[in-house]
């Protein structure tokens, strides 16, 4: 009983979906998109192969691969007015708060893609995001740092062009370090999507209203902001730096299993992964791959993150809590190492992960089944009781 409601103990809270897009075996560290295992993808696929199979359902032939890859790059601009857009912000804005606004921005521009009883209206909104989310990020780094905007170039790779929007500058050519570009490309795919994790199912709620395809990912992008979600691998990095060396990890750890310490590991841990994430792992190669191509493979850092990893791995609070790396935990070394600043971390997670977003939003609307979303309550508040005057309170 609570007051004068009682409810019903078969009462289940938890909402869950039906989807073909993504498959997470927490216990074994499994992740497949579509059936492929992400090692392969990551190792062997590119982002936006990935992207036209997340949305699709299987890998692109040749022909579908190509007029994917025209279709989405000429649609990598955005509206001029869009650029007046930013002059409206501080310089110190988050590059996510800018980036939670301008995409959500896209809705007022795109009118021709909002209709989403229309198939067409819909693919064109799905490919307008992901082409547009790294102009969109690109720009807000560069405003956070006073340099002009620099325009997407369409015979440069997905990869290429956005680190190009990011580092050049008019006063010199740039070039674009292959190196770096592949890593972005495998990192972009290892961020792609992750079955209903907190920003999906944002996406996917938002969606069920009926909201415009832009309105659902700029909903996304706020959600993946959190510091428990997408938010970690800013948080992860600004730990380690806080470690500063492998001498101070003891007290870090002490910290972390100690329950009256909200402190926690950040980069470690997971709802549904209780093994290594499988991301993860392939996330130190790729940290490994570009910290040697930039020169710093003795980044004190690395050293600090693999020996707080080997450490909490044989502790038995992590082992018995099960708790592994995740995705976070390497990532924020690597993105660093590529030039990023910790403001843009979270902006790159949001850039990859709208290839997800879009598809499972595409899942859900086209789901003839599929209903608003009411995540049910159980009531615990007051009984039914009479008004108070002010006077007699
Ligand atoms: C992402 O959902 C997704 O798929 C998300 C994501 C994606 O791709 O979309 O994978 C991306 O968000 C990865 C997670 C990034 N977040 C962090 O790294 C932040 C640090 N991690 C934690 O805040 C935490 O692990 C969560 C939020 C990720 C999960 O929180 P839970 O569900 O509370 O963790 P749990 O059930 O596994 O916890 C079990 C126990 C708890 O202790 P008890 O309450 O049982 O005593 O372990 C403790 C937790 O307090 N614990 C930690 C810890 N994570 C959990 N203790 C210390 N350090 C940690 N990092």
């Amino acid at each position: 009983q609570t007051g004068m409601f009682t409810y019903d103990p078969g009462f289940t809270s938890t909402a869950s979906c039906e989807s073909e897009i993504t498959y997470i075996d927490g216990d074994k560290g499994v992740l497949l998109y579509r059936g492929y295992p992400i090692e392969q993808l990551a190792e062997q696929g590119d982002f936006l192969e990935t992207s036209y199979l997340l949305l699709y359902g299987e890998l692109p032939t040749p022909a579908q691969r190509a007029d994917w890859v025209h279709r989405i790059t000429r649609h990598t601009m955005v509206h001029e007015q869009l650029a007046r857009f930013f002059q409206g912000f501080r310089r110190d804005a988050h590059p996510m708060a800018v980036l939670v606004a301008s995409v959500g921005a896209l809705s007022a521009f795109y009118h021709d893609s909002t209709n989403i009883s229309e198939p067409k209206q819909r693919m064109v909104a799905s490919m307008r995001l992901i082409a547009k989310l790294p102009t969109l990020a690109a720009m807000a780094y560069k405003y956070s740092i006073g340099q002009p905007f620099v325009y997407p170039k369409n015979e440069l790779d997905y990869t290429s062009n956005f680190l190009r929007m990011c580092f050049a500058v008019p006063c010199e050519d740039y070039k674009v370090n292959p190196v770096l570009a592949r890593a972005l490309d495998q990192i972009f795919i290892l961020h792609a999507d992750h079955e209903q994790n907190a920003s999906t199912s944002t996406v996917r709620l938002a969606g069920s209203s009926g909201a415009n395809p832009f309105a659902c990912i700029a909903a996304g992008v706020a959600c993946l902001w959190g510091p428990a979600h997408g938010g970690a691998n800013e948080a992860a990095l600004k730990m380690l730096e806080e470690i500063g060396s492998v001498d101070n990890i003891p007290k870090y750890i002490a910290r972390a299993k100690d329950k009256n310490d909200s402190f926690r590991l950040m980069g470690f841990g997971h709802r549904v992964y209780k093994n290594y994430d499988p991301r993860a792992k392939l996330m130190q190669k790729t940290c490994h791959a570009v910290l040697e191509a930039v020169g710093k493979k003795d980044d004190p850092l690395l050293d600090v993150a693999m020996e707080l990893e080997h450490i909490a791995l044989h502790d038995e609070y992590f082992i018995e809590k099960k708790l592994y790396p995740n995705i976070d935990f390497y990532s924020g070394i690597t993105l660093k190492a590529m030039g990023f600043p910790t403001s843009m971390f979270t902006v790159l997670f949001a850039v990859a992960r709208t290839a997800g977003w879009v598809a499972q939003w595409k899942e859900m609307i086209e789901d003839p089944s599929q209903k608003i979303g009411r995540p049910r309550q159980l009531y615990t508040g007051a009984a039914e009781r009479l008004y108070v005057p002010i006077d007699q309170r």
